[in-house]
């Protein structure tokens, strides 16, 4: 693991994230995202293995709503981890959601355990996207299923660096337009492999949580952040906006089935 991972989503970070997608949450639309990345999947009594899990909102609430068996959600951040912990042990799951801390592909997982792999938000900081893809098939039973959300690289030159307010030297970006991203699943023993744009949900979503910012979250905001955090914050996200509205990054939903 790189020297710069415990900086990486900073406790201000988490902060101003969670305030726009709720507790637990530190990607776009939280659980209402969650739910659309799972629509028409049955995940009840499923062990599932979430990529970049966070604070743990995401998998307590694949147990407690969606009816999964298990959650092992890994991450490159300690801190995030043991936030997580505490979160599960909370809610009285920590029996079944579970978190490791973890650098990069091969994971520290048995083979052909997982029926589902998912991430959210967070396959565009894992630069060798064929490694992960080919270790998700080592993890996943065969005919598991892999559903995930990302930023995909759009039609512009820029990856997604200094979306949501990130500054370069807090996070590795490394997006990878659809058709390598598919072709790197295939390659890795996937098939029925889909993409669905949601740079429309997204932009949608985007252009409400600047309002939003402007608006009755203003005022936590400036507290969280201080007046020139809070400044610097609101730019930041409209130069999310313009770069959804532009088709420079793809926010996609991605599923794929292991043969
Ligand atoms: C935008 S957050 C999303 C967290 C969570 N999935 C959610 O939706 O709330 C991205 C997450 O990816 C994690 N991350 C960054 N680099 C990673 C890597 N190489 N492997 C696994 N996770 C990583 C970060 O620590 C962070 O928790």
């Amino acid at each position: 693991m790189n020297d710069t991972s415990a900086l990486q989503y900073p406790e201000a970070t988490v902060a101003r994230l969670e305030l726009l997608w709720g507790e637990g949450f530190l990607s776009v639309g939280g659980p209402a995202e969650v739910s659309a990345i799972c629509r028409g999947v049955d995940l009840h009594g499923l062990d599932i293995l979430d990529i970049g899990c966070g604070i743990g909102g995401v998998d307590i609430l694949l147990v407690k709503d969606f009816g999964a068996a298990s959650v092992l959600g890994l991450d490159v951040s300690e801190h995030l981890l043991d936030w997580g912990r505490a979160r599960a042990d909370r809610a009285g799951l920590s029996g079944r959601v579970t978190f490791r801390l973890c650098a990069a592909p091969p994971y520290p997982v048995p083979d052909r355990y997982f029926d589902v792999a998912f991430s959210k938000g967070a396959i565009l900081h894992i630069p060798d996207k064929p490694g992960l893809f080919r270790d998700l098939a080592r993890c996943l039973k065969p005919g598991g299923l892999f559903i995930a959300s990302d930023w995909l690289k759009g039609n512009g030159a820029t990856v997604a660096g200094s979306l949501n307010g990130f500054g370069a030297a807090e996070i590795t970006f490394e997006s990878a337009p659809a058709g390598e991203m598919a072709a790197a699943l295939h390659e890795a023993g996937f098939t029925s492999v889909e993409m669905r744009d949601r740079t429309e949900q997204y932009l949608k979503i985007a252009r409400q949580d600047l309002s939003r910012m402007k608006g009755r979250l203003r005022t936590k905001a400036i507290e969280l952040l201080g007046d020139e955090g809070f400044e610097s914050w609101i730019s930041a996200q409209a130069g999310t906006v313009a770069r959804l509205a532009e088709r420079q990054v793809q926010p996609t939903h991605i599923r794929a089935v292991l043969r």
